[in-house]
């Protein structure tokens, strides 16, 4: 059942002290890509929590780099298209661009523009929800593409960062808060 994935994908995230700067707790997912049980069981929430609350999506759309860990087997699961949201650079063709803060620095996420289509359902995702500052990003990749954005998934949220908060109206789905 959903309480014991939970706890399976619980105990397969692993926590640094001081990475990758002085001060950070990161929060390290590598267990759960090693163990075919717990990605099953991360993958089977994340369905679970779609089928339940977002039925109509058309588009599963990952964060670089650890939400392409997860985001392609959901995307498969539901029969829908996965879409990268790229750092900066790394995709060829005409692409849309936004700066952002990151809780350890600075970035600039881009996607295609011919990814998504005007009104287009597209679900977020990605590994970790910190300051909010990547997802908010995000967001705002998918407004200039005028997608209808259902909300945003993670595996991992920081709470006491309130990223949450910064992503208002939209919804946050987290399987683990911290
Ligand atoms: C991490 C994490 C999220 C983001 C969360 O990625 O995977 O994408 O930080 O932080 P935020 O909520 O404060 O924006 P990172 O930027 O370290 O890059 P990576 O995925 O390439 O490792
Ligand atoms: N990304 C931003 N903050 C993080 C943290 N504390 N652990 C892992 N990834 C992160």
């Amino acid at each position: 059942n959903s309480e014991n994935k939970l706890q399976l994908v619980h105990s397969h995230i692993r926590a640094f002290p001081d990475f990758p700067k002085e001060g950070i707790l990161f929060r390290d997912i590598c267990p759960i890509l090693k163990d075919p049980a717990a990605l099953t069981a991360v993958t089977d929430l994340f369905e679970e929590h779609v089928r339940q609350n977002h039925k109509q999506v058309e588009l599963i759309v990952g964060l670089d780099a650890r939400g392409f860990l997860f985001g392609p087997l959901l995307a498969q699961r539901l029969g829908v298209g996965f879409v990268l949201i790229r750092k900066k650079g790394k995709l060829p063709g005409a692409t849309a661009s936004v700066a952002y803060d990151l809780e350890y620095g600075k970035a600039e996420a881009e996607v295609q523009e011919d990814s998504v289509a005007p009104r287009q359902k597209v679900l977020l995702i990605d590994d970790l929800l910190a300051t909010g500052g990547t997802m908010y990003a995000a967001i705002q990749l998918m407004k200039k593409q005028q997608a209808d954005i259902l909300g945003c998934m993670v595996v991992i949220e920081l709470k006491e960062l309130n990223g949450v908060d910064k992503l208002k109206p939209h919804s946050v789905f987290s399987l683990v808060q911290y």
